[in-house]
């Protein structure tokens, strides 16, 4: 009879497709169904994320929680990047926890479900060569890996520490695993990395030449079925002209880039060590919005990093005015173990922070409200890839806006000309022509 498992992902898309590839290993040699309820599971997988401070607390309150409610036999284990930072005081904490397993060593969960207290956080393991599983939670939008780590110290990142060094999977190996999921029909690709644009400047052990991320992309774009390529997280600084032209030019990739901008004030971003200036990341913006115009642009800001004056704050709120982001993931500074913004003194005062992050998050949602009513009754291309409560099925444009319409299965894995009836400040509500 198959095991069932429980297996809860916290963080980004790196983790769900570590998630993903600890249940294909783990369904190699036995057979695991996947459940909802832990109570009823034979193995509970935490799968964490550390990059802002979630109280260590909680983990272990939730740890102590399925600890009391899980059957006696049932193991427990706890992975991804919180398990590559505490490692050991994880056992010492929690006595009862079966294994640990940093975010670099997910590939070793069949020895780590199979020993006892099996421990490994080991950030210089190389994965790069390892075949990633195929298991895939939505089969319609393929999550690969193209490279694991990041070699960049930015100042407030906890990442370096505990995905280790940037190392590129060779591109064998993704070409491979692409064709694989196109054949079992995913029509779009979504290309894994902490700093994706720098694709191809280090592979693993042994292992020479190969393909930058430009010529990458143009690879996958030639295999036929596939209809949508797209990726996260570029960095602005490896965003040179030959980049933004292939984005522009070939129709495969779909037009919504990723820049993480983190501060709008040349002076933080160089203490963050971002390795550019105000004036370059305007300038990549104003290139892409000029060569192709119809991109949607996301980014990541950080408010309230050490040393962040008024003035500096300024110059992101500049940015958000000059670049119009179509989407902001923002966030309050978070000081990290074992960063060396961590170590910086001159820390902002919370209610300071507090008042930023609702400025900036407040003067986005005026630009959206500006943005998203311009969608009444244009026909836009949408990719299904989910069904939604309410007989709804939702899927995304090439510019990564979700779009709601009335129905079911039958758009699944469709792509569709939909007119958009009611455009709301996140979601656009249509109807399949
Ligand atoms: N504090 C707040 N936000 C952070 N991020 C990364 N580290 C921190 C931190 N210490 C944000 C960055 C990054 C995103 C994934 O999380 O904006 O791009
Ligand atoms: Fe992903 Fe970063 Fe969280 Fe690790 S710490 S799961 S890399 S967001």
């Amino acid at each position: 009879m198959a095991k069932k498992l429980f297996i809860e992902t916290l963080g980004c898309a790196m983790n769900v497709r570590d998630s993903e590839h600890m249940i294909a290993e783990l369904n190699r040699v036995e057979r695991y169904d996947l459940t909802k309820n832990y109570s009823e599971a034979d193995l509970i997988i935490i799968n964490t994320c550390s990059v802002r401070e979630k109280p260590v607390n909680k983990l272990f309150s939730e740890i102590g929680h399925f600890l009391k409610h899980k059957k006696p036999d049932a193991k427990i284990g706890v992975c991804g990047c919180t398990a590559s930072h505490l490692g050991d005081e994880i056992f010492k904490r929690a006595p009862n926890v079966n294994f640990v397993l940093g975010a670099r060593n997910v590939s070793k969960i069949i020895k780590a479900v199979n020993t006892e207290k099996f421990l490994d956080t080991n950030i210089n393991y190389d994965e790069s060569a390892y075949a990633f599983g195929d298991f895939r939670q939505n089969p319609y939008k393929a999550y690969i890996n193209i490279s694991i780590g990041c070699d960049k110290k930015c100042a407030f990142c906890i990442v370096p520490h505990t995905r280790g060094e940037e190392i590129s999977i060779p591109h064998e190996l993704i070409l491979s695993e692409a064709q694989r999921a196109v054949r079992a029909g995913a029509k779009e690709l979504f290309l894994l990395g902490q700093n994706v644009n720098n694709y191809g400047k280090r592979l693993g052990s042994g292992k020479k030449g190969g393909l930058n991320f430009t010529a990458l992309l143009n690879e996958l774009a030639k295999i036929d079925e596939l209809k949508r390529i797209r990726f996260t997280s570029p960095h602005p600084l490896h965003m040179d002209d030959e980049f933004l032209e292939v984005f522009a030019s070939n129709p495969k990739i779909c037009k919504s880039m990723h820049m993480p901008l983190q501060s709008g004030s040349t002076d933080i971003l160089r203490k963050m060590k971002r390795g550019y200036t105000k004036e370059w990341f305007l300038q990549r913006a104003r290139k892409l919005r000029e060569i192709a115009p119809d991109t949607a642009i996301s980014t990541d800001i950080i408010v309230a990093f050490p040393g962040e004056s008024e003035r500096d704050f300024e110059d992101t709120m500049d940015v958000i005015e000059q670049v119009r982001f179509e989407q902001i993931f923002s966030f309050k500074y978070s000081a990290r173990p074992l960063t060396p913004a961590a170590q910086m003194s001159d820390t902002v005062e919370s209610e300071i922070a507090s008042a930023r992050l609702a400025r900036l998050q407040e003067r986005h949602t005026q630009i959206l409200d500006e943005i998203t009513p311009a969608y009444l009754d244009k026909v836009v291309e949408v990719y299904f890839e989910e069904l939604r409560a309410g007989g709804v099925c939702a899927g995304r444009t090439s510019q990564n806006f979700t779009v709601c319409v009335k129905g079911g299965e039958e758009f699944l894995g469709q792509i569709k000309n939909v007119k958009i009836t009611q455009p709301q400040r996140s979601i656009l509500y249509g109807e399949v022509l």
